[in-house]
């Protein structure tokens, strides 16, 4: 143990945040370093690596026949193990030195949905990057240690945490996930019903990236005191000629409302499998939201409403995961009650 504690002196801990949309890289003493979508653009037939993170997602719909960008992960799972682990050691070694004279620590958060086998190859790809030692955590533990909640007390915490494919909520104490729900609804799914609605209702067809900037611009989950409205531009589902159509945040909300609605009824069950005394402290402290999803307007009133349960937005909704994940080997030594058992659960 003596060896591990001057080891973890002068390696580096890094924490990474695997997400759906976005892969970002905290190095403890110097923040985030990386904050990169998670595409990857491949050449055809040969899976050869042509560009990765924002030049990869510009390509997105845009690429030449023999190129195509991908989203590795999807609906919070591994899409392509393969791809994902390119990835990782892209962004690894972008951030890294050459050769490191201390090999770092990493922390990867990872929604708590993901298998086994997936989470085994995103553990391969971190030592194959250069690590010392990988740990994979829950994203909403994660979370929670980003948004600076004490998660070593004695009490019920709770975190939901809306990311692009995921929404976990858990209720942590003693450093321990008590209760934990996951579903595959989060900012994808927003984005899909936006072009549903625009399709069926409108006879038009948007494309992810206008939908995803209807839903930040004019998207609100509580209604709303002023209308507003946003000019669109897409393909006519009969005629196929691009037109452009006007639209509203009244219907925008109603096009988000079934996907929100499961999240809150996802949040009211959570906190119905809670123990009381966990929950009775959750009522005083409130439930805080992170991941980008949690910046839909409107939507943690929301859930305060339906809930009765005062909820707090993190300070830092997208960095939440990276910094908690890259603060978590800290967070856990500084308890001091068990910090030998969590030596040895920790494999030092
Ligand atoms: N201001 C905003 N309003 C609404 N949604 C937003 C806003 N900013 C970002 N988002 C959405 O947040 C989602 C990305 O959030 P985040 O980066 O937390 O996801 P992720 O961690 O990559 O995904 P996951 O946790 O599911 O793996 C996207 O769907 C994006 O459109
Ligand atoms: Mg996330």
């Amino acid at each position: 143990m003596a060896k591990n504690g001057f080891m973890s002196r002068f390696s580096q801990d890094i924490g990474i945040d695997l997400g759906t949309c976005n892969t970002l890289i905290y190095i403890r003493g110097k923040g985030i370093v990386l904050n990169e979508p998670s595409v990857v653009a491949v050449e055809k037939g040969t899976n050869r690596l042509v560009a990765v993170g924002t030049e990869a997602k510009g390509m997105l719909s845009r690429t030449p026949r023999d190129i195509i960008a991908k989203r590795p992960l999807r609906d919070g799972v591994i899409a392509d193990p393969d791809l994902t682990e390119k990835m990782i050691k892209y962004f690894i070694q972008k951030v890294a030195p050459k050769n490191w004279f201390f090999k770092p620590r990493i922390v990867i958060g990872v929604p708590s949905c993901i298998t086994k086998v997936e989470e085994n190859a995103v553990i391969d790809s971190a030592y194959k990057a250069g690590a010392r030692t990988v740990k994979v955590i829950a994203e909403s533990l994660a979370a929670a240690i980003g948004a600076g909640i004490p998660i070593v007390e004695p009490a019920g915490h709770m975190i939901c945490d809306i990311g692009g494919g995921t929404t976990e909520i858990s209720v942590i104490s003693l450093k321990g996930m008590v209760v934990t729900r996951a579903i595959r609804i989060g900012g994808d799914e927003f984005d899909e019903a936006i072009m549903r609605h625009i399709r069926n209702v409108h006879n038009l067809i948007i494309g992810d990236q206008t939908a995803e900037r209807l839903k930040i611009e004019i998207g609100n989950a509580s209604p709303e005191r002023t209308i507003e409205k946003v000019e669109i531009k897409g393909n006519d589902a009969i005629t196929g000629l691009p037109r452009r159509f006007e639209v509203d945040s009244v219907e925008i909300r109603e096009a988000l409302m079934p996907s929100i609605s499961q999240i809150v009824d996802e949040v009211k069950k959570t906190l119905s499998e809670t123990p009381p005394e966990l929950a009775a402290d959750i009522v005083e402290r409130g439930i805080v939201m992170s991941g980008g999803g949690a910046l839909l307007k409107g939507l943690p009133k929301l859930i305060a409403k339906e809930t009765g349960v005062p909820v707090i937005l993190a300070e830092k909704p997208l960095e939440c995961v990276a910094i908690g994940s890259g603060t978590y080997f800290e967070t856990m030594m500084n308890s001091r009650e068990s910090s030998d058992s969590v030596y040895e659960s920790l494999n030092l």
